[in-house]
């Protein structure tokens, strides 16, 4: 009987995605697949030096004892050893932070492809300091490539949706922008696969890990030539409409493309009569005010769950929660991260954003509650440490469900042509920004607090992002000054509340 249940279960999800597939096959021509894959090849990045920084942190800093102990004579205090570490995970977010807030300009400056094109100097720059650093015994030049290195993941994690939405057919941009976020969980899945010490996680191999980044660089700069500019920034920002059908043409297969064309020059129309959108103006304009504040939440809703305290520090989260092999443990939560980012890509269409952005974060909200009891269970409890350690990968598993993929496609859904890299470039730098605090404050905390502080916090912002999403019309069209005042509220705590929190770790902390 059960297995008959099972196998008939089997069957209907087999014929779903096979309808899915059908249909997605019919609508992606090679030229689409291959501009999608080249583009997401920065996505890759993006999550490969997020991972990157993890395994071998305890080697990488014997490192940087032997260069302090080559300078001074002396073992480095372990004080300033774990800033420097928390340094040289963190600048990567500052990086971040200051490109993405490029985004608009560089990319309607140079294009969407030449901007994606120049980027990649970025990524050769910061692999290679990056990758240099241990033959010239400076660990200077480790926290420049890595900052360097979040300039560039700054530019593609603005860049990549954009292009993605703008080439992609109405009918699959979630899915389509899904994939952006399937690059960064795979890059991150491979960077600590490639980070086990039997690999190249080890004391003499790690500068190849960190310099290996240039390899998809590699591989974009050779294929970007091949993919077609976004017509919709041909034809409605420099109005070359002849460049524009050739680029539809090639995209979607059809020799005629008069009805993507009308559709465009509806919009072009639009934005002839609008001003041109800059930054302060989305605050400003009553039109834009909304969907802007929405797209800064939704970016600080997927930071502020504390996701990357668990991919910046998964290795030491899982010895604290008495796990008997964390790297092992670790990679176990890439490949969750992998799975449920494909089971976003088939459902995302199906349900829809807020349904499963809602699904994602109360799921989150579960796992976080039963985590931080586990935890705090443990010493009187031994095998608590399974149930933290499940009660994390289901965490992973219902971040990449929602709270993962949508917020970065879901802003160039939002918006139209004009305002959409102003608007890229705030919630880009709101996300960084989100990333960074989380990224400096979650070390000194997580090591040195007694009380699960940072789990609770976590815990909490989770818990009010999902009440918001679910009892604010946020995410359709009507504008309430309960939206407004909320926002105003979630950004003075982030903004103010944890920058002191943090501020107070670190003093608790030196003293
Ligand atoms: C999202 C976040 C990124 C995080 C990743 C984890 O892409 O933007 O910061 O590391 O998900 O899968």
């Amino acid at each position: 009987f059960f297995f008959d249940r099972r196998s008939s279960l089997y069957t209907i999800l087999f014929a779903l995605n096979a309808v899915f597939f059908l249909v997605f096959l019919q609508t992606v021509t090679g030229t689409l697949a291959l501009s999608v894959f080249t583009a997401v090849l920065g996505s890759l990045q993006f999550g490969y030096n997020i991972g990157v920084i993890n395994a071998p942190q305890k080697i990488i800093e014997q490192d940087y004892n032997e260069t302090w102990v080559h300078r001074y004579g002396e073992s480095i205090p372990t004080g300033t050893l774990t800033s420097l570490w928390s340094l040289s995970v963190a600048i990567f977010s500052i990086g971040g932070m200051l490109s993405s807030s490029c985004v608009g300009f560089a990319s309607e400056w140079l294009g969407r492809r030449k901007a994606m094109l120049i980027n990649n100097l970025f990524a050769f720059i910061g692999g290679s300091l990056m990758g240099m650093s241990k033959i010239c015994r400076s660990f200077e030049m480790m926290i420049l490539g890595r900052f360097i290195i979040g300039a560039y993941c700054g530019l593609a994690s603005g860049l990549t949706p954009m292009y993605v939405g703008e080439i992609a057919p109405t009918s699959l941009r979630g899915a389509l922008g899904t994939l952006h976020q399937l690059a960064i969980v795979t890059g991150i899945l491979i960077a600590q696969i490639l980070g086990l010490e039997a690999l190249l996680g080890s004391e003499e191999l790690w500068p190849v890990l960190m310099g290996v980044t240039v390899v998809p660089t590699v591989l974009q700069m050779a294929l970007l030539p091949f993919c077609p500019e976004s017509p919709r920034f041909l034809y409605i920002v420099r109005c070359q409409e002849h460049h524009a059908k050739s680029g539809l043409r090639r995209l979607t297969g059809r020799l005629e493309v008069g009805d993507m064309l009308a559709e465009m020059k509806e919009e072009k129309r639009r934005m002839d009569m609008e001003r041109k959108v800059s930054i302060l103006e989305l605050f400003r304009s009553p039109l834009y005010r909304q969907p802007i504040i929405i797209s800064i939440l939704l970016q600080l809703s997927q930071q502020l769950s504390g996701i990357n305290a668990i991919f910046y520090y998964s290795t030491s989260i899982f010895m604290k929660a008495g796990v008997q092999s964390p790297v092992y443990a670790t990679i176990g939560a890439g490949v969750v991260n992998c799975a449920f980012t494909v089971v976003s890509l088939f459902l995302v269409e199906r349900m829809g954003r807020r349904t499963l952005h809602m699904l994602g974060l109360g799921g989150m909200c579960i796992c976080a509650i039963i985590m931080t009891m586990a935890l705090a269970l443990l010493d009187s409890v031994p095998w608590m440490s399974y149930i933290s350690m499940l009660a994390i990968y289901a965490f992973v598993g219902f971040f990449e469900v929602g709270p993962g993929p949508i917020p970065w496609f879901f802003v160039a859904e939002l918006f139209s042509q004009g305002p959409r890299p102003a608007a890229m470039a705030v919630a880009g730098c709101s996300n960084w920004t989100a990333n960074f605090i989380v990224g400096m404050g979650f070390q000194y905390n997580f090591l040195f607090s007694p009380c699960f502080v940072d789990e609770i916090v976590f815990l909490v912002f989770i818990f009010y992002f999902y009440v918001f999403t679910l009892f604010s019309s946020y995410l359709t069209n009507s504008c309430t000054s309960v939206t407004l005042l909320s926002s105003c509220f979630t950004l003075c705590i982030v903004f103010v509340i944890f920058p002191l929190h943090v501020v107070t770790s670190f003093y608790y902390f030196l003293t």
